[in-house]
């Protein structure tokens, strides 16, 4: 897997310490997530403190310093979605899981990704696991989503 990320980082070897943006995207798009090794190895060859890589990725919201759980729940934080309460569903999914957003439970089962609007406004607030979405969610059916997952993981 370093071979990997090395390589992308050899295609980004001219970046600058204010455009390591597109480099991180790649990067979480060949991993799935940002780890403390691609983090280390864009250090080492763009001679760069991972303080400094570390401050760039942890302001935008996009980025993943875990990887993915086995379903991976994204809850749409649109405008439409807003507007029926979206925040309930994540402080609540958050609560049932214990973990929050951008994080993976210790097991490794679920992962959390709050999102901008997924396409669906007009059937809002809308959540998705792994590619099965939920139109029309409300809190009170996310322990039957969970619990659901872990009962028929097949199904997903
Ligand atoms: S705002 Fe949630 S689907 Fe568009």
């Amino acid at each position: 897997m370093s071979d990997k990320i090395d390589e992308i980082i050899r295609n980004h070897i001219n970046v600058q310490r204010d455009s390591l943006l597109p480099l991180l995207q790649e990067i979480q798009n060949e991993l799935g997530f940002l780890s403390e090794e691609s983090i280390n190895r864009i250090g080492e060859l763009l001679k760069l403190p991972t303080s400094k890589i570390y401050g760039v990725a942890t302001f935008y919201d996009q980025f993943r310093f875990e990887p993915k759980g086995r379903f991976h729940i994204r809850i749409c934080h649109g405008t439409a979605c807003h507007i029926e309460k979206s925040s309930r569903i994540i402080l609540e999914t958050e609560r049932l899981l214990k973990i929050k957003q951008g994080q993976t439970t210790r097991d490794g089962m679920f992962s959390l990704e709050v999102v901008n609007c997924m396409g669906a406004c007009g059937l809002s607030p809308v959540i998705a696991v792994n590619d099965k979405y939920y139109p029309g969610v409300q809190s009170r059916d996310l322990k039957e989503i969970i619990d659901n997952c872990i009962a028929k993981p097949r199904e997903l």
